[in-house]
């Protein structure tokens, strides 16, 4: 699976509503690592990468914001407009994420620690890193 879009389980009540993402319940894979992107300014690209070895998960807790997925062989572009979707994207996908609305709050899970060389920022060395 390459990436796909969760619709999160959430829990509410009179109080207001809670979502969580856990191990082997509905979070593919262990978090090492979050950050949440926020005050993207506006005809921002962020992303343009593909990384080796790390899964994310991509959930707009706050605004909204679109994310082109390329596995190389199939583009997808989707909506984060809600804070109970989230979009899982496997090691080898090509992301950009862009119009980010003004209250944008963007939170990214993911498997592994930061490091730099796991980065494809170059998208034909992406094409020629997935035999394209
Ligand atoms: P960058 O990779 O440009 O963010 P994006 O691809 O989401 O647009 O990262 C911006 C800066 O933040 C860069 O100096 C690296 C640093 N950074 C970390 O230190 N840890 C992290 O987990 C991430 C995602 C970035």
């Amino acid at each position: 699976m390459d990436y796909k879009l969760i619709d999160m389980k959430v829990f509410g009540d009179e109080r207001g509503h809670l979502i969580s993402f856990e191990k082997d319940i509905n979070c593919p894979f262990e978090v090492k690592r979050a950050f949440y992107i926020f005050d993207t300014k506006t005809n921002i690209k962020r992303g343009i990468h593909a990384n080796k070895h790390s899964e994310f998960l991509l959930i707009a807790i706050n605004g909204s914001c679109k994310v082109k997925v390329d596995t190389g062989k199939k583009q997808e572009d989707f909506i984060l407009n809600n804070p109970h979707k989230a979009l899982y994207l496997n090691k080898m996908v090509w992301k950009e994420m862009y119009d980010f609305s003004y209250n944008a709050i963007l939170l990214v899970l993911a498997s592994t620690c930061y490091d730099e060389k796991e980065y494809i920022r170059n998208y034909d060395e992406f094409l020629q890193s997935i035999g394209k």
